[in-house]
């Protein structure tokens, strides 16, 4: 009982069991804008205190037991805002990966980045790499970071691989094509999180949540905690889950 870290001691009181949590969580961060502009403040103060939440759920996670997490950072239709919050969010992510490669390696985390990465800025894309093959050894949570991610863009990039190669329409099968996913290794979400209220998918790992749990909640994603992470968690054990079957 002593060696439980203190976040799953708060899990067990809440009814938690840690032998089923979800081994991979997945998270679309919203609400940053409006968190901000609740206190007219710019939006990228809103991204800003994102990424402080971000660095306090990653860590929460990991002490909980959660085997891999995947955060929508930002999506392929991100590009479409204006152009000081693109490379506002651009520069954001940059700096972020260069300040917390120290941590990042200390705490054990292997980072990856799913996405069409090879569009986004040059800088960003050598710290995504500095950032991946620093970590790649590492064994305890997975991060993976959605960075310039569309789930369609995802399913048409593997269906171009697999065409590209002349493969035969008779052996293409469902592993074929999750094979092809940009992290083939990663197992299929367990449960999605949304904040800040939106009922939506927003084109996130559409191939890899066909099962997947979804949790909405209206907290914004500054204002997401570990509290709300572990009411998630509660609501995600409360339910059966029957991938088509009757469970
Ligand atoms: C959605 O809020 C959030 C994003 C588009 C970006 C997520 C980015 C972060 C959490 C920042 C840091 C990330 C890293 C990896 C350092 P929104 O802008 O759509 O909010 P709104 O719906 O209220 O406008």
């Amino acid at each position: 009982m002593n060696s439980l870290r203190p976040i799953q001691k708060r899990a067990l009181a809440l009814g938690i069991n840690l032998e089923a949590l979800p081994k991979h969580l997945a998270i679309i961060m919203d609400g940053n804008g409006r968190f901000a502009t609740r206190q007219g403040l710019m939006r990228l103060w809103g991204h800003r205190q994102g990424y402080q939440t971000l660095k306090k759920v990653l860590l929460s996670s990991a002490n909980l037991g959660v085997d891999y997490l995947t955060v929508y950072a930002f999506s392929a239709e991100n590009w479409r805002r204006p152009e000081d919050e693109v490379s506002g969010l651009m520069t954001l992510i940059e700096e972020a990966a260069r300040h917390e490669l120290k941590g990042l390696r200390e705490n054990n985390v292997r980072v990856r980045v799913i996405g069409r990465t090879h569009e986004v800025p040059l800088g960003l894309q050598e710290a995504i790499r500095e950032m991946e093959e620093t970590t790649s050894l590492n064994t305890g949570i997975t991060f993976t970071l959605a960075i310039n991610y569309g789930g369609r863009a995802e399913i048409l990039d593997a269906v171009r691989g697999l065409l590209a190669e002349g493969a035969d329409p008779a052996t293409v099968t469902e592993e074929t094509l999750s094979g092809r996913m940009y992290g083939p290794d990663l197992p299929d979400p367990d449960l999605m999180i949304r904040t800040a209220g939106e009922l939506r998918w927003s084109n996130f790992l559409l191939w890899q949540a066909a099962y997947s749990e979804l949790y909405v909640t209206d907290a914004t994603w500054p204002e997401f905690g570990d509290e709300e992470l572990l009411k998630a968690v509660v609501h995600y054990q409360k339910r059966t889950r029957k991938f088509g079957g009757l469970g």
